[in-house]
């Protein structure tokens, strides 16, 4: 009972700090508006500097920003269907949605991470995890659109991914939840020392194409986020772990028992040599990878059915565990790859593992026992020095490129600055309200920029009109290339933001693609100009080989489809000029419309219901007669003899 009041205590403290915040609001955001405006105020026409991905968390998705304006300018649909483009409906991207448990679609996705060379941000590829359905996904930065989804097999709430090694060797994914391993029905009170935490490598070729590598077969801790070593610590890979305790109920008090978790110290570069050289077991799995072809423009879906798995007490020197005060959250390494720091989320400090101190202490054997045979080193002989009460519930913290960190605190609801080296606090501000991650553009690299930061919060209470009682969540621009951080704009985000990447957008713009070239559509059922136009009947299926350009569809008028019919709506839009989609609509149909790049073929399906005259038309405003670009569809009873005919300005091709 005593530990439960205790904890009643943290979160009334909670309340007591966030109302604080709201209480000094008011004076600050005033005070400082005039010269703010200025560092954010991209004039009509400008671009922005960055390019910032953030993820959409229960939305599924990605969304991209400009910095410094906050302006939103897309949402990337990657784990969830999105009407606004036909993703997900259309016949070519549904199976993207695919996974060993049906076809899902609905995700939430977490942690973006842009792809690395040398250790620096490249712009090339962005990945993010799925926490739901355990998937990581691979978008291009050339097309902003999602190429590739690996579901992650034997995992649970892939929460501590999806993080890159500074080549993009690997993108990892951690379970959050333990879970027996492999899954089988079991009593849930048995978990202890039965359930297993499996963390994934996922090797990357220089295409980008996924494959699972090996899967690490660790204690059932829960795995809650990681980062790559750099620099010095590259070939290792770092994971949070919670819930060392094993416990199946009430985490909030059970899973609090434990004065220290630990930090999970994996050497994937031993690890890797070693299934190299044969070492591992295959166990049976299921699991489905998705890859969008972009020459047949059609998800090819592969189900696989076996995974290779090690044990890391099999490979000596592999994995080591590290202890890290009161449930560790984030895990985050210092550009330098020197320092691991583990927040502790039940804690006002900061611990601050080394690397250096950590290869000493294996080479001295300087252990505390061991965890299912895994060795864990002595506090005292890993730790390079503590972030003394910095606030309260520190969460996540990123590095500038001027040797300082910054670190969010969830309970007190602030970013605090501090010095890597001298663990001095220097600066601190609040954020409104509860501030989860945060994101200073190539964070997560040797090579950080040292001029924005964002704040992603999880509250936004008042900072906004209210919209009913749901809000968006908000992210917060701070200027931190001075010695005090200042608060510069909020933002309204789509989805909860968990993590964010940015990179500078000379880096991705020139590269962007405009159009899909025509001469390189191998989709199936293209019709390359409107000679190539034309119906085929395959029993009850229909295929309509149909073209846009502006301001027409070929063919508009369609006779010969009956009740009962299955119609294939194949759509090329024939344009080859930058920012000319056409959109496809037809009435009643039970997917979404289809809205399709210049150059692109899409497929909607439509199963008409009742006999009669039907209307299909154009949803994107694409040219001063876009209201004139529509057509009819002419539907016959089941059984009905109407011939099949279709055409355009009265010259029908019939069969
Ligand atoms: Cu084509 Cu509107």
């Amino acid at each position: 009972m005593k530990k439960i009041t205790n904890f009643i205590a943290v979160f009334a403290l909670a309340a007591i700090f966030t109302s604080c915040n709201q209480n000094d609001e008011g004076e600050k955001s005033g005070a400082m508006a005039s010269s703010a405006a200025e560092k954010v105020y991209v004039s009509p026409g400008e671009h922005d500097e960055y390019y910032a991905f953030l993820s959409g968390g229960y939305s599924g998705n990605l969304t991209v920003y400009g910095l410094p304006s906050g302006r939103m300018l897309k949402e990337i649909p990657v784990f969830s269907q999105f009407p606004t483009n036909g993703y997900g409906y259309s016949e070519e991207t549904k199976d993207m949605l695919k996974t060993s448990f049906g076809m899902v679609p609905w995700g939430d996705s977490h942690h973006p991470d842009i792809s690395q060379t040398n250790g620096e941000i490249d712009g090339r590829w962005i990945f993010i995890n799925e926490n739901n359905t355990p998937r990581i996904a691979r978008i291009s930065l050339e097309t902003f659109e999602t190429e590739e989804i690996i579901e992650i097999p034997h995992s649970a709430g892939n929460h501590s991914s999806s993080y890159v090694t500074e080549n993009t060797e690997y993108v990892v994914a951690g379970t959050r939840f333990s879970v027996p391993y492999p899954q089988r029905d079991m009593p849930i009170d048995e978990m202890k020392g039965n359930f297993k935490g499996p963390l994934t490598f996922i090797a990357v070729d220089d295409d980008g194409h996924m494959e699972i590598d090996f899967q690490v077969d660790m204690p059932g801790f829960n795995y809650d986020l990681s980062h790559p070593g750099r620099g010095e610590s590259h070939g290792w890979f770092f994971f949070t772990t919670y819930n060392t305790e094993e416990s199946h109920t009430m985490q909030e008090v059970n899973a609090s028992q434990n004065d220290k978790d630990f930090i999970a110290a994996v050497n994937w570069k031993k690890i890797s040599e070693y299934v190299e050289n044969g070492g591992g077991e295959i166990m049976d799995a299921e699991y489905v990878h998705n890859v969008f072809d972009h020459d047949t423009q059609t998800t090819i879906s592969t189900t696989k059915n076996e995974v290779l798995k090690v044990d890391p007490r099999d490979i000596p020197g592999a994995v080591f565990f590290m202890p890290t005060p009161k449930s560790p959250h984030g895990c985050d390494v210092d550009p330098s790859g020197e320092y691991i720091i583990g927040n502790g989320k039940l804690s006002s400090d900061l611990t601050v593992h080394s690397f250096s101190k950590m290869l000493d202490a294996i080479d001295n054997e300087e252990f505390d026992g061991d965890a299912y045979g895994i060795p864990v080193l002595k506090f005292e002989s890993t730790l390079a020095g503590t972030v003394k009460d910095a606030g309260l519930g520190p969460l996540h913290t990123e590095f500038d490129d001027k040797g300082n960190a910054y670190t969010t605190f969830f309970i007190s609801s602030e970013v605090v600055k501090w010095k890597v080296g001298s663990w001095e606090v220097l600066d601190r501000q609040p954020s409104y309200y509860s501030v989860g991650h945060l994101m200073i553009s190539g964070g997560n690299s040797r090579k950080p920029d040292g001029k924005y930061m964002i704040s992603l919060n999880k509250i936004t209470k008042d900072r906004y009109l209210p919209t009913g009682p749901e809000l968006e969540h908000s992210a917060q621009l701070f200027d931190i290339s001075g010695d005090k951080m200042e608060l510069l704009l909020d933002f309204p985000t789509h989805g909860e933001p968990h993590y964010a990447a940015a990179i500078k957008a000379d880096k991705i713009k020139e590269n962007s693609k405009k159009i899909y070239r025509l001469d390189e559509n191998n989709h199936k059922y293209a019709a390359l100009n409107e000679g190539e136009t034309k119906m085929v009947r395959e029993g009850n299926e229909v295929h309509v080989y149909m073209t846009t350009v502006r301001s027409h569809f070929a063919p508009d008028n369609l006779e010969g489809i009956h009740v009962g019919d299955k119609v294939y709506f194949h759509v090329t839009n024939l344009e080859q000029d930058f920012d000319v989609p056409h959109g496809f609509a037809v009435i009643g149909a039970n997917t979404s419309e289809l809205l399709i790049m210049p150059g692109q073929t899409k497929t909607i399906t439509w199963e008409p219901k009742k006999p009669g005259v039907w209307p299909f038309y154009c949803t994107d405003f694409c040219s001063a007669l876009h209201q004139e670009m529509q057509g009819y569809i002419r539907v016959s009873a089941e059984g009905a003899n109407t011939p099949m005919k279709w055409g355009l300005d009265d010259e029908y091709t019939s069969n």
